[in-house]
């Protein structure tokens, strides 16, 4: 699908990628600070809780004095032992502070735990909004590049993924980073040449670290992009569920699933074993170093410096850094995982939106409308799907176009209506380049009924009010479908205005689709109509009824039809004849079938494009 959305070109440092991460969670400092003031107090609860065991040994024995442990000294300044045996006085004061230190630890998980959880999910918000609202209002081309399945996912999956990079990691390493920090001042202050040891070991695991980083984002990559094929391929069949079922292409759609998940499976599976292996070698890493330090720490010169209490102490320390350590090294897949999300989310939120440069704001437009020399390709088409195109409507004219299918009518009218830009010539309207007015107070001049047409999932009177919901009442929506002809069967529907409408109209056939669009259109009216094809699903007599709510709406606006009918087309004021994206002939109905044989050709064949 996506050949043109490949990956950002311009390379992106991680740290910069990371960078910009981190600023959403920065948004919400209140929630930051009481995390990380959570932590320092767990860590802090960690290192005491070794040292605690320092304070019990050497309180041991007929011979104990106090040791110099903290918790020792903290508990001597609060409670002084007075005349108490260091071993009686450490039967009250070691269960105490072991509790104390206990909950301590607990309420700074808790808080350091709850308020990352808010940072993230605020961040998963903020995010995920962000990308709605570009998506909506970034040009059609951009949008073009993409399946809905590839943008289903990148809404949904990819920014959970960033949820994790800019809040679990950053959790995990306020928790773990800050017990590792603690436990080596800890270790240095008891004995730094025995600590040193372990900085021997740290740049191996840095290496380590690395390597497998750039594993998980590449990983994790193909992971995300596999996530987006997978809802492609669901959102396609389940879309398409008629289709697939006619041509018994359901087994040939079960097939294509099973690949796109397959795939997914395979690339998350190398993940978890990158993950997997990874452990373990750090773990073996630690382990050497651990031997080192027993060896070095027996050493009789080295265990004459020690107490025996600040000799378990400073081991039970060494040996508390390998989970943190560990735990540091698990979360590099989460970050890679949100790093390659970021990546694309971001690619997202950098494109230009809509152009809308225009300042000049039309009050009463007449409706006055020039094409001039008008070029348009379409992004990765190898030719213009409309080249030279120039006429000129006065106010008030209909306009009928005519042409073969595929001959650019569509695309002509989404010039008009700024969906795209043109790549060469200029579209004016009263006399004032479309591209110089402002964007919204363009389209304020337009209503449009579709080829395709798009239903929300929402009540008939909300699909027919659409953006003019505030503004209209129910008589103007009543109003509308009546000129519309959808009235009678509205009223037919259980909760008649009030029927919720399923997503893409499901439960309305074609033609009261098109009725409701129709009304949509007309409840608005704009000084300029544009109706592509708009009665085709009709039958003769809908057609018949609408032809006549039309010929009156459009009296005093400037109208555009595809249209197919005889009737519509001999009651335009001009005929502007399109073949392979040009403007072949223009003219009234009855000159043009006189003198040009392509127009002879078409009226033959009834206008009909099928
Ligand atoms: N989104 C698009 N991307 C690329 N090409 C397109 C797109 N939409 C239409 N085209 C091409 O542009 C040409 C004109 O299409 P269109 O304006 O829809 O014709 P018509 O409405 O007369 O049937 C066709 O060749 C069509 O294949
Ligand atoms: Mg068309």
């Amino acid at each position: 699908m996506s050949k043109l959305a490949e990956k950002p070109t311009q390379k992106v440092t991680d740290t910069q990628l990371y960078g910009r991460l981190l600023r959403y969670a920065f948004a919400y400092k209140g929630s930051l600070i009481l995390s990380v003031f959570g932590y320092v107090v767990y860590s802090l609860g960690n290192v005491l809780l070794a040292d605690l065991t320092q304070f019990l040994l050497d309180s041991l024995g007929e011979e104990a004095t106090v040791g110099p442990g903290f918790v020792a000294q903290a508990a001597q300044w609060i409670w002084p032992p007075g005349d108490k045996t260091a071993t009686d006085y450490a039967r009250i004061a070691v269960p105490v502070a072991a509790v104390v230190l206990s909950l301590g630890r607990a309420l700074g998980f808790f808080a350091g735990s709850y308020f990352m959880n808010k940072v993230a999910r605020s961040v998963v918000h903020v995010v995920r909004t962000e990308l709605f609202n570009v998506l909506v209002r970034v040009p059609k081309a951009h949008i073009d590049q993409y399946s809905t399945g590839e943008l289903l996912s990148k809404v949904t999956f990819n920014v959970e993924q960033v949820s994790g990079a800019a809040s679990d990691a950053l959790k995990t390493i306020l928790r773990e980073g800050l017990t590792i920090i603690a436990l080596v001042a800890y270790m240095l202050y008891l004995n730094w040449e025995l600590t040193a040891i372990f900085f021997v070991v740290a740049p191996a695991i840095g290496l380590v670290v690395q390597v497998i980083g750039k594993h998980f984002r590449r990983y994790s990559r193909r992971i995300q992009d596999s996530m987006g094929s997978v809802t492609e391929v669901t959102a396609e069949s389940l879309a398409g569920l008629d289709d697939i079922r006619v041509y018994g292409a359901t087994e040939q759609i079960s097939a294509r699933f099973a690949s796109v998940s397959l795939f997914n499976k395979q690339q998350s599976l190398k993940l978890a074993f990158v993950q997997a292996v990874s452990t373990p070698i750090i773990q073996t890493l630690l382990a050497l170093a651990l031997g080192a330090l027993f060896w070095f720490a027996l050493d009789p010169e080295v265990l004459s410096e020690f107490s025996a209490g600040s000799l378990v102490a400073f081991i039970t320390a060494a040996a508390q850094l390998g989970k943190p350590i560990r735990t540091l090294s698990n979360i590099q897949s989460i970050i890679q995982k949100g790093l390659a999300a970021a990546e694309d989310i971001f690619h997202q939120l950098d494109t230009p939106l809509e152009a809308d440069q225009g300042q000049i704001v039309l009050s009463q437009v007449a409706g006055h409308i020039e094409f001039n020399a008008v070029a348009f390709r379409y992004p990765n088409a190898l030719i213009d799907a409309v080249q030279n195109v120039s006429f000129s409507v006065k106010p008030g004219q209909t306009i009928a176009v005519v042409g073969r299918s595929g001959s650019g009518k569509s695309t002509l009218l989404k010039l008009l209506a700024r969906f795209y830009t043109p790549s060469a010539g200029q579209i004016s309207l009263d006399g004032e380049d479309i591209q110089a007015v402002d964007l919204q107070n363009y389209r304020e001049q337009f209503a449009f009924v579709p080829q395709k047409i798009n239903l929300f999932s929402d009540t008939v009177a909300g699909n027919i009010a659409m953006g003019n919901s505030v503004s209209s009442t129910r008589e103007d929506i009543e109003g509308a479908a009546q000129k519309a002809h959808a009235e009678t069967f509205i009223q037919e529907l259980r909760s008649g205005y009030d029927t919720l409408i399923g997503e893409q109209g499901v439960g309305l056939s074609g033609g009261q689709q098109q009725r409701i669009a129709i009304a949509r259109a007309l409840l608005k009216s704009a000084p300029v109509l544009i109706l592509d094809e708009a009665t085709s699903a009709l039958d003769n007599e809908s057609e018949a009824l609408i032809q006549l709510a039309l010929e009156s709406s459009r009296q005093g606006r400037t109208t555009f039809v595809v249209a197919h009918r005889l009737s519509t087309i001999e009651g335009a004021d001009t005929v502007l004849v399109m073949d392979e994206g040009q403007i072949v002939a223009q003219g009234a109905h009855s000159e043009l079938l006189a003198q040009e044989p392509l127009y002879r050709a078409l009226h033959q064949h009834g206008f009909s494009e099928v």
